[in-house]
């Protein structure tokens, strides 16, 4: 059976591109409504996907080396992050967690084939650093962003060096939004789903709005309309149906 997305074919250059970028291929992929809500609100779960679009996520997830998702996912969708409804290895999870926030529970990090690798920042706890270490975790510290969240170049630096070439971003909002306005996403699958939610978006505030405000010749102020080239732009999209679900793919120029 041929695969709805040629996940092969777009992964294939992901040995090189490490080699040539010094960081991982980074395939970002999500589930959305069709107005973009990737949940009802912050802090809710909602799965939408039908069977199809999922065992697409499955596939993905055993094509790429490692698979990431924020700390507010884990708290909320508890996601296992593995391989269950197709062939095929499980990636190497991996936790954006600046803070440490990942409760002590065993069904979150116990029972893994490879242990979970929790990324934070140098001034997390040292005492949760050891106690996430007991239960199987591995700490990764990476310098922090100017926000004091885990800095994702440092990130995909330490990636690269732990022989990861290829890595899946799986959600939620903040980390889709990190990652697209820091032109860190090589491919993009976007999961539609004929619903409409009004909710969580996937992506939010690409473009700030800071020292875009001018003063005309009236003396009104004009806001300088973002121009279409600064936004991440998908070359040579493809879509296809997918049971009731429509997936769109294709590489971020
Ligand atoms: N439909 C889908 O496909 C899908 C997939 C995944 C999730 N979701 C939904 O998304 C929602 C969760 O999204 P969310 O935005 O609340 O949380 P999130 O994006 O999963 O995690 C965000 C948290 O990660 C930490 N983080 C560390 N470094 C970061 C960085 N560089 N950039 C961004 N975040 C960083 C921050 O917490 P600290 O500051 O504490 O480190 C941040 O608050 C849930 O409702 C879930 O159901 C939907």
């Amino acid at each position: 059976m041929s695969l709805a997305v040629p996940i092969d074919r777009l992964l294939a250059d992901a040995a090189r591109h490490r080699a040539r970028f010094g960081r991982p291929l980074v395939t970002l992929t999500y589930a959305q409504s069709l107005d973009g809500s990737i949940a009802a609100f912050r802090g809710s779960r909602l799965a939408m996907s039908g069977p199809e679009s999922l065992s697409l996520t499955h596939q993905l997830r055993a094509a790429h080396d490692a698979i990431l998702v924020g700390v507010g996912t884990m708290l909320v969708d508890k996601p296992l992050l593995n391989v269950r409804l197709a062939e095929g290895e499980d990636p190497q999870p991996v936790v954006l967690d600046s803070r440490l926030r990942l409760p002590l529970s065993e069904c979150l990090l116990r029972g893994r084939k490879s242990p979970i690798w929790v990324v934070t920042t140098e001034r997390a706890d040292a005492q949760k650093q050891k106690a996430l270490e007991a239960i199987g975790a591995r700490v990764l510290r990476v310098p922090s962003d100017a926000r004091g969240r885990v800095g994702l170049g440092g990130l995909l630096e330490r990636l690269a060096a732990l022989q990861v070439n290829s890595l899946m971003v799986e959600g939620g909002a903040r980390v889709i939004t990190s990652f697209l306005s820091e032109h860190l996403v090589d491919l993009v699958v976007i999961t539609i789903v004929p619903v409409i939610v009004g909710g969580l978006h996937a992506v939010e505030g690409l473009v700030s709005s800071d020292g875009r405000e001018a003063i005309d010749f009236d003396g009104f102020p004009q806001i300088q309309e973002p121009k279409i080239h600064e936004f991440p732009k998908i070359q040579e999209m493809e879509v296809q149906r997918l049971g009731k679900d429509l997936v769109v793919w294709g590489s971020v120029a």
